[in-house]
């Protein structure tokens, strides 16, 4: 491929909401950036559309059909292509119960054939990945960027860290994680398009020097809210949905 060739982009979703998932809201403004700094050929997998079967735990894909998963019949090995194909990767997906979504998990376990066996190595302490992987990943980027609802994100996002960093390297991905964000997306009126506006910014960077200053990610990782704005928000939404609960059985007894 020349030089001029568009890099290729796959976005993948993670979202039960799909196109409705307000953390793409986020990824969609990056990648515009992405695409203002440079030439990428984007495609985007919703993953919650996709035929997963979970993995059996039979681990042939570390033996008996070394590199290969077994489950032939579902979505997995066309997936699996895409990202060996794909120049950068980027995973978008909401935070749940300070993990990532199960479909997200579920397909994660599928592609163990990534990576090689595990031989009795000792858990690395000095950052570097736990396994070696199969392919060549030395000229890909990972992207993370994930919405949650807490205030702040570096307690309620460790797990999801430590496992990238374990999977991956500490290092060898770029994590945007974003507080508050559904509520900013619903209820953030001017926010949001301040907001997003700063993701298109860092998407830009990203395109033309292939990762991001921490100024950069802490511009774009600020809770817009401060908590007792937030408070109050959520106090608010909250006291609505127990209002039409209250409306739903009032109505199914007259029903
Ligand atoms: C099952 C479930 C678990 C969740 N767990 C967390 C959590 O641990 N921490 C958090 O801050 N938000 C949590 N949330 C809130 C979501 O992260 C938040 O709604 C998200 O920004 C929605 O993103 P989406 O619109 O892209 O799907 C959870 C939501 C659900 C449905």
């Amino acid at each position: 491929m020349g030089n001029d060739a568009p890099r290729r982009l796959l976005i993948i979703n993670a979202s039960p909401h799909r196109a409705a998932s307000t953390t793409l809201l986020a990824t969609n403004a990056f990648v515009a950036g992405m695409q203002a700094g440079g030439a990428y050929a984007c495609e985007t997998v919703h993953l919650c559309a996709l035929k997963i079967t979970p993995c059996t735990g039979c681990l042939s894909c570390w033996g008996r059909t070394e590199g290969e998963c077994v489950i032939r019949d579902d979505d997995i090995p066309a997936l699996k292509q895409k990202i060996l194909d794909a120049d950068v990767i980027l995973c978008s997906f909401p935070l749940y119960y300070f993990g990532m979504p199960g479909q997200m998990k579920v397909a994660l376990d599928r592609l163990l054939s990534l990576v090689y066996a595990y031989h009795g190595q000792n858990a690395p302490t000095d950052g570097s990945p736990a396994h070696e992987f199969r392919y060549p990943m030395s000229g890909k980027r990972l992207l993370l960027i994930s919405g949650c609802a807490y205030n702040e994100t570096d307690v309620v996002y460790d797990p999801i860290s430590r496992e990238f960093d374990l999977i991956c390297g500490k290092g060898n991905y770029t994590a945007l994680f974003c507080p508050q964000f559904k509520t900013m997306a619903d209820h953030g009126g001017a926010r949001l398009a301040r907001i997003l506006a700063r993701f298109t910014a860092a998407g830009e960077e990203f395109a033309r020097t292939g990762t991001l200053t921490p100024e950069t990610v802490r511009a774009v990782t600020r809770p817009p809210f401060s908590p007792e704005t937030y408070r109050t928000i959520l106090e608010n939404v909250w006291a609505k949905e127990r209002e039409k609960s209250t409306r739903d059985r009032k109505d199914s007894t007259h029903v």
